[in-house]
């Protein structure tokens, strides 16, 4: 037995809650794998919508389970309100939720740290989602951060005060003014934290082994999405984790011949939120349309998410970056009606037509180049087979499976669980 992977192709927001809700039936273990609370991963079933950060998105689902993985950072402050919210619903989940004692702690002062970065960066900030992310996978790095494991140990607190004093030091440094309550916070910290040891903690690299060892099926679940990669996507305007494949791999503690399929997710055109080059941003009255159709809001901050047209370089990129066997694309409906369709697949790049992402994607050195294809006009919200779907949209599909010589297996046509298409 292996492990299968699902994943965002773009810069996040694909969909990636929603298809790990629908396909966790045909699994036993779902097992997040990097990322923090940056992430919110929206599902959609009997008319409720549901966000998750920290959780991962099979956590609706009878008999499954639901791992945290080392390569995740959690913030208990944030994790307390998603457990609560859960418990409204009354779902339990102190048998269905683990947390590896490897997966590193978001500190009140990891947020104010990226705060005062951001702040300090004016317009180059990055944009970030404020919970921070950076500052506590650099303190991972930079060996001095704080693991779940710890909160088992003696001398907890000490490694926390004298991390919790270096903070405050450094924010000092950035020469920024804002005002924040270190006592209210580090008190609301310590209550979440009490609070979170209601969930299992475990050894989660050993017990996913086992688990797969034992005919287990397991799927990971990724955050973000390619061209938010530390390494491979659009630096410095990225977060601070391999969101692709690899990060799996050491996110999981799962060896790379353990991976089976690796489902690609993107959606039918782009959409970025925060700062950084977007070749195909579209600033005009259809990207406007598509912002609305698709409610293209940041499922955490709220912030408005620039959209445009569908971009095969960057795809082209992700996919061989993660390996994808299979793809899977969202958000067609929000297509529906736009006459001609365009979609990206060279960029001109200083005066060469180029079809691989190069190291600057900025504006002053990028043109895309597009290739256009014939809309369709009717609603597939309520397509219920890939039969039902119009001509043109099957066409779209195929434009795109013929260059990026893959197959798309799943098509989106909603954001409830049913409005899901096998192909
Ligand atoms: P994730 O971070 O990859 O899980 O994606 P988000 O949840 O942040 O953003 C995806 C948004 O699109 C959510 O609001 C979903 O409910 C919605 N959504 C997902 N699939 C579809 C679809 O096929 N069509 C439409 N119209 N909305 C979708
Ligand atoms: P999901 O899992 C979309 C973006 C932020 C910012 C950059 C760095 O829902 O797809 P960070 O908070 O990591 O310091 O932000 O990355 N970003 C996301 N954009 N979806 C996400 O997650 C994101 N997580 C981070 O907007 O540009
Ligand atoms: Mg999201």
């Amino acid at each position: 037995m292996k492990i299968d992977l699902i994943l965002g192709l773009q810069w996040g927001d694909e969909g990636k809650g929603k298809i790990v809700d629908v396909l966790t039936d045909d699994y036993d273990i779902i097992a997040r794998f990097q990322g923090g609370p940056n992430a919110g991963h929206t599902l959609e079933f009997d008319g409720i919508k549901h966000v998750l950060h920290t959780i991962p998105s099979g956590i609706f689902h009878n008999n499954k389970l639901n791992i945290i993985g080392n390569g995740v950072v959690i913030d208990p402050v944030i994790l307390k309100t998603e457990i609560e919210k859960l418990y409204e619903l009354d779902v339990d989940l102190t048998e269905k939720l683990m947390i590896s004692r490897k997966a590193h702690l978001i500190l009140p002062t990891h947020r104010l740290i990226d705060k005062a970065s951001e702040l300090s960066k004016g317009k180059k900030k990055i944009g970030s989602t404020l919970k921070g992310i950076g500052p506590t996978y650099m303190d991972k790095t930079g060996r001095n951060g704080l693991r779940i494991g710890d909160l088992e140990l003696d001398g907890w607190n000490e490694k926390l005060n004298n991390l919790i004093n270096k903070h405050l030091n450094l924010i000092k440094n950035f020469n920024v003014d804002f005002d924040f309550d270190i006592n209210q916070l580090t008190n609301e910290f310590l209550e979440s934290l009490d609070f979170m040891k209601k969930i299992k903690f475990i050894d989660s690299e050993h017990f996913l082994n086992k688990s797969i060892h034992e005919g287990k099926r397991v799927l990971g679940e990724g955050a973000q999405g390619s061209l938010l990669d530390i390494d491979f996507g659009t630096y410095p305007y990225v977060t601070s984790s391999n969101t692709t494949s690899a990060g799996a791999c050491t996110g999981l503690g799962i060896a790379p011949n353990k991976i089976n399929k690796v489902f690609g997710i993107f959606k039918a055109y782009t959409t970025r939120v925060g700062s950084g080059p977007f070749p195909t941003e579209l600033f005009d009255s259809i990207g406007e349309r598509i912002a609305k159709i698709g409610n293209e809001f940041g499922a955490t901050t709220g912030r408005p998410r620039r959209c445009g047209w569908l971009d095969l370089v960057s795809l082209k990129h992700s996919i061989t970056v993660n390996g994808v066997t299979d793809l899977i694309m969202m958000k067609g409906d929000v297509l529906s009606g736009i006459n001609k369709i365009k979609v990206c697949t060279k960029y001109n790049y200083n005066g060469n037509a180029v079809d691989y992402l190069p190291f600057s994607i900025e504006e002053e050195n990028i043109d895309p180049i597009y290739e256009e294809i014939d809309g369709w006009e009717e609603d597939i919200t309520q397509a219920k087979s890939y039969n039902d779907l119009p001509l043109n949209f099957k066409n779209y599909v195929e434009f795109l499976e013929d260059k990026l010589n893959l197959k798309i297996k799943i098509v989106s046509v909603g954001p409830d669980r049913t409005q899901t298409i096998f192909v």
